[in-house]
Parts: C-alpha cells; structure tokens; sequence
C-alpha cells in the first residue's frame, strides 16, 4: 500500500485535470494526479477529440482524391482506401500524445497514481482496482473526472452494432449505412468521417434543426451544405429504441417507420462521471443531472475540495475545462484566477467548419438587445476562390450603441482557425471597427472576417 502527502491530488487527467496538475506544479505545489487509464489524457486524447480528428483529416484526404483534385489538374488514377491504415495511423497519433502527457508530468514532477480515484473523507483520497492501491492525503482536491456518453432509453447498446463514438473510431470495416442518432458536435463529425468512407449516413435527431445551441442560420447553412455531401437527415424524430439484430441494427423512432441500418451510433450527449468517486463522503451532493455544483472559484461545498471541466456543467468542451483548472488552481495558489465564459470557442470539425464565439442572434434577440450584423460571404474572397472552397459565411454581431463585438459565426473552410481573431477580439472588448481597421494578409481566408466586420457599418468592399 503505498501512502503519500500532496498539496493537491487531482483525479482525472484529461485536459481539464492534467493541465491543472501542471500549472499547479508550476506554481511550486507537489501533486499528485488519478487515472484509472493506463493512458494518459482522458477522453479528449484517448477516444475524443483526438482520434476524432485524425480520422477527419484521414476521410477528408480520401474523399479530396477520389473527388475534388480533378478540377485542379491533378488527376488520380485509382484511389483505393486501406482502413487498417487510416485506423492504426489514428491510434499512433493518440499514443504520441497520451505518451507526450506522461512526458510532461515527468518533467513537472507530477506524482501519477494509476486506478481509481475515490475521495474518503477530508483530505484523503484513496485510489483502488490500479496494480498497487494507495492512500493519499492532500491539502487540495480536484475532481476532474469529465463524463461519459449519455444513454437513451429504449438504446440497447451492445458495444459492436448499437454503439457510442468510442466504437465508431474504430469500426473495423466501412459499414454499409451508420444511423447516427443525435446531430450535434459527434453525430455531425463522426458521421461525416463514415460518410467520406463511403457509408451511407443517416442522421436522425429530436428537435428540427442540427447543432442545437448554434446560431440558426450558420447551423442552417450547414445542414444544407451536408445533405448536398450526401448525409440523410431525419428531423424532428425521437427516437424510442435501438437494438442489435442479426448483422445488422434496427432503429424505433415515435410514429415513424423503423430504420435499419448496419451500425448505429448513439450521440444524444454526455454525462458527468461522478459514480462511485465517493463525494458524499464530505458532503458534495451532485444535482438533478449528475453536476457537481461551485462557485465562481470552483469549490465545492466541501473544504479544499474543487471541480472543474465537464463534471460542473456549461460546455463540454476540452478548452473550457483546460481553462478551468488553470483558473482554479491558480487562485488555490494566488487568490487570482479567472475564466471569460464569453470567449469560449466552440467548434465542429466537419467540413466546412463551422466555429462561433459568444452570442448567437436567436439569444440576443431574447434577451432584447439591439445589435447590428455584419454577413460576408467566402466565395468573395479571392483565397477561397484559389482553395477551391467557396461555402460558407462569417457573421458578426455587435451592439447597437457601442459597437462591442457580442457574437461571431463562422461556417467555412479552416472555420477552427479563424475563431481564433475572434475570440481575441472579444477578450480585448473589442469593436467591429476595430477588426475592419486591423490590416488582414491579402490573400487569406481572414479577409472575410474583415469584410464581416465591414459589413457590420453596411462597407464591405467585395460585396
Ligand atoms: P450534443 O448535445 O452536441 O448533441 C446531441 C443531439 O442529440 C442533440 O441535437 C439532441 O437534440 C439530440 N437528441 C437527444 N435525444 C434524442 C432522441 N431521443 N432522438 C433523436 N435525437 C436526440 O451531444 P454530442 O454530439 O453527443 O456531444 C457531446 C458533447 O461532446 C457535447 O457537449 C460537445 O460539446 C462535446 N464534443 C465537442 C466536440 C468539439 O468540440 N468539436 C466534438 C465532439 C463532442
């Protein structure tokens, strides 16, 4: 049994909790890290965004070469896809980076305790079910345990033919049509990744939109943009059921036909891990839907005992949780630390891209704010037109008096990248002036931020 003292013992070492254990090693804390992985990186780099993203990279350079090279003059003669390949090459990518993680608590002297963490009482976490179990006192405990794939009932996932994402990053041959049920952020990227491949794809989801929580009119153009891919949607569905039948899967959806596919993927959302890690035992009651509750400094309601990432709530996102730990553990050390909600960037990697930034209209609209919008269009710009990707838009909102950048929505090729200004912008309060009087490269993608801004003053100089 091994016993030891640290000033903070994180449990969870996804990027919420592993980048929170090396700030805080950073700022002189002795720290120890729980992981019940043998990899490090929690569910972001082991089957998450990741993986996600190298398959995305790996279907877009299928697809480019069976489809879209002609028109450039390249001509292919025979493209053939060797999945093994794309799939082994994926899971190189994950080993580098969890093996990177393990690396850097090397290098910052972050203790790293493999098995379950599991808090049993004030200052004590115990970890069980790893090769050696261990008790550790500590001054500071963080809970970053992030969350699992949320079931639905009437789902009968059978880890193989009904599944979550973590089975659709490695289906071991194209399926012949992947039902996907949800259309957010991983029914959209993971069905895009089969779509590419060669499935059919059919995308069934509840309410009549995709991406719920966009701006309508970028998740509008998106939707447009994916059935001309290819992908099949079924709004405004519920589903009631899925199961496994013979080779195959069938799907129940309220007043509706059953649909049959090859595989289903069940992508309704995720839910925070907080089962069996102990948090009665100093109190902490998880709410309504499995959150546990802080305050701005994420402390729970138990003494030295803080929570950060997808376990609290609010987007569910690898960046905001990074945020987070940073911020706590910061002011565990400081009495400073802090997290613009506002500027949160959030991304869907399909292709285009589709990335926002603060305020949708639909929400300024509610909340009776006047603001002006500024809309510029890619194919106006002359780098799009040279890329051969001219779909898309950038939308600017900003505030009717004062001209302070409120929201951003950008659909269209290296959308990710481009939030980047954006989110900068709004960190610094900027206005729309100021990013229409910033001097963009010419010719680059950007130019249509620029344009978006002018457009927000009614001068946009290519429309
Ligand atoms: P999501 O919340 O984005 O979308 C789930 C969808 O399922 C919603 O549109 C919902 O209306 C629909 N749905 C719920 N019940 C249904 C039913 N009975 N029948 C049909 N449709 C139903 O959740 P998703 O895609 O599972 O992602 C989970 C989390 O992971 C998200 O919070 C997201 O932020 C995060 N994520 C982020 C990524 C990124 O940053 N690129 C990539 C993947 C995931």
């Amino acid at each position: 049994m091994t016993q030891a003292k640290h000033d903070l013992v994180v449990i969870g070492s996804g990027p919420g909790g592993y980048v929170a254990a090396i700030r805080a090693a950073q700022l002189g804390m002795n720290v120890g890290c729980v992981e019940n992985e043998p990899a490090l990186g929690g569910t972001c780099l082991r089957v998450g965004c990741i993986p996600s993203k190298a398959l995305l990279e790996s279907s877009e350079r299928y697809h480019e070469a069976k489809e879209t090279l002609a028109p450039h003059g390249v001509r292919v003669a025979s493209v053939s896809l060797d999945l093994p390949t794309m799939l082994k090459r994926k899971d190189e990518i994950v080993r580098g980076l969890t093996g990177g993680v393990d690396m850097l608590f090397k290098k910052n002297k972050v203790a790293r305790y493999l098995g379950r963490g599991k808090i049993a009482g004030p200052g004590r976490v115990v970890v069980e079910g790893g090769a050696e179990p261990a008790t550790l006192e500590a001054k500071h405990v963080l809970i970053a345990t992030g969350s699992k794939s949320a079931s639905l009932p009437g789902v009968a996932l059978d880890g193989d033919r009904v599944a979550t994402s973590t089975e659709a990053l490695a289906y071991p041959e194209v399926p012949g049509h992947l039902a996907v049920i949800g259309a957010g952020y991983i029914g959209l990227e993971m069905g895009s990744v089969w779509l590419r491949l060669g499935a059919k794809v059919t995308v069934i989801e509840y309410l009549d939109r995709v991406l719920p929580g966009m701006d309508a009119e970028i998740a509008t153009e998106a939707l447009r943009l994916f059935k001309r891919q290819g992908m099949e949607f079924r709004l405004g569905q519920k589903v009631t059921g899925a199961r496994a039948e013979g080779k195959g899967a069938i799907v129940a959806c309220e007043g509706q036909e059953p649909l049959r596919a090859d595989r289903v993927l069940l992508a309704v959302g995720r839910v925070p891990n907080t089962e069996g890690l102990g948090v009665e035992s100093v109190g902490i009651t998880p709410d309504e839907k499995g959150r546990i509750p802080v305050d701005e400094h994420y402390r729970t309601s138990a003494e030295g005992v803080f929570a950060i990432g997808d376990v609290i709530g609010g987007a569910m996102l690898a960046h905001k949780a990074s945020e987070e730990g940073v911020a706590c553990v910061e002011w565990i050390a400081t009495g400073y630390g802090h997290v613009n909600y506002n500027a949160i960037p959030g991304v869907v990697y399909t292709q285009p891209e589709i990335a926002s930034v603060g305020r949708t209209e639909e929400e300024l609209t509610a909340e009776g704010r006047a603001f002006r919008k500024g809309v510029f269009f890619f194919r106006g710009i002359g780098r799009s037109r040279a890329l051969g990707q001219i779909d898309g838009r950038v939308k600017i909102l900003a505030d009717q008096a004062t001209d302070r950048l409120l929201g951003v929505h950008i659909i269209g090729a290296r959308a990710g990248d481009l939030i980047a200004e954006a989110v900068a912008a709004m960190e610094f309060g900027a206005s729309s002036e100021d990013i229409a009087r910033i001097c963009h490269a010419h010719p680059t993608l950007a130019e249509a931020v620029k344009e978006a801004a002018l457009a927000v003053d009614g001068r946009p100089i290519h429309a």
